[in-house]
């Protein structure tokens, strides 16, 4: 039987095996994979694992910041990059999902790889991929068209030349959690919801802009604290906000507005694959919204997404 003690003695063990006194760097997320991928490596190896963790601009309100502070927390030896001028220069004008991801991928190499090659000898790099990932990475490539050139398997340029560790590869995202909850992570890290690379870039339908961001990201902290403070975040899989392109009428005083639409977006799941919209209680979504319509500015309408995976997918792109 598997049990996360278990796992984390053997993969320690072939991790030092394989590395030996190697350096490793790793691109942290702010996210479970990435995070016990870390740990477990970190335990392995100590101070030879480098931590790269990039502020691409498109991360919740205050994540940066608040995450950076719990990774040195952990002992972690990691370096934060700011670096969202780039990912906001390389979006400007695109509105194609695809395209989007492309920019925010091809940056994120830019910006991880000058980085790494600050780092005297680095032999190789570790990556956070879980088991869907895999599953998923094989049927987006499979001959059926393209859904979403999802994730970072395999999304590393030649000339890095790197050896690549993966010890998360053969677990499932509750597996990730309970080794996670053993090498004793912050719980604010280990039930965290999953939250896509591209971050808000592709929750914000059309093109990219700061001013977009910054009102996504009120939103979302609404949205996203509520669901804490009344306990049910824990019961929601995933959840988020869209910033939509439609604009609706709305009246203030005697004035007409012409605001922006904003959904919000919850699922439960167990993979990603499928998934279920959360019957999120009534009176819970009345709060939410009436908070977001009286506290961010732009926008006036708050519509809740309740379609299922499949069709429709997680993220709006
Ligand atoms: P979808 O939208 O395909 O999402 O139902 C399934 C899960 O994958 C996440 N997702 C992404 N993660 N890069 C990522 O790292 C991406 O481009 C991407 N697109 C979707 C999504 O948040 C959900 O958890």
């Amino acid at each position: 039987d598997w049990t996360s003690e278990q796992f984390i003695e053997n993969t320690v063990a072939e991790l030092q095996q394989t590395i030996g006194n190697d350096k490793v760097v790793l691109g942290l997320s702010g996210g479970v994979d990435s995070s016990v991928a870390a740990m477990l490596i970190h335990q392995a190896i100590g101070k030879n694992l480098y931590c790269i963790f990039v502020d691409n601009g498109l991360l919740r309100k205050d994540e940066f910041e608040t995450v950076l502070d719990s990774y040195k927390h952990m002992g972690l030896n990691v370096k934060g990059v700011n670096a969202k001028d780039k990912f906001y220069a390389a979006l400007a004008g695109i509105s194609d999902p695809e395209l989007k991801r492309k920019a925010i991928g091809r940056i994120f190499i830019e910006v991880f790889d000058d980085e790494a090659h600050l780092i005297e000898d680095v032999k190789w790099l570790a990556q956070g991929t879980i088991y869907p990932d895999v599953i998923e990475s094989i049927s987006v490539k499979g001959p059926s068209a393209t859904i979403k050139s999802h994730h970072n398997v395999g999304g590393l340029p030649d000339y890095m030349k790197l050896k690549v560790v993966e010890p998360l590869k053969t677990l499932f995202k509750d597996e990730v959690r309970l080794v996670g909850k053993t090498l004793q992570i912050d719980e604010t890290i280990i039930g965290r919801h999953p939250f896509p690379g591209p971050g808000l870039a592709i929750r914000i339908l059309g093109d990219i802009t700061p001013e977009k961001v910054h009102i996504l990201q009120q939103v979302d902290h609404i949205f996203i604290s509520n669901l804490k403070k009344t306990g049910l975040y824990d019961e929601v899989w995933q959840a988020g906000a869209i910033l939509t392109p439609v604009q609706s009428v709305g009246v203030m005083g005697d004035e007409r507005t012409y605001e922006s639409v904003v959904a919000l977006r919850a699922v439960t799941s167990v993979d990603g694959m499928t998934a279920d919209w959360c019957r999120l209680p009534y009176e819970f979504l009345a709060d939410v919204s009436s908070e977001i319509i009286n506290k961010v500015k732009g926008v006036n309408r708050v519509v809740y997404d309740i379609s299922s995976k499949p069709p429709a997918t997680i993220e709006w792109e």
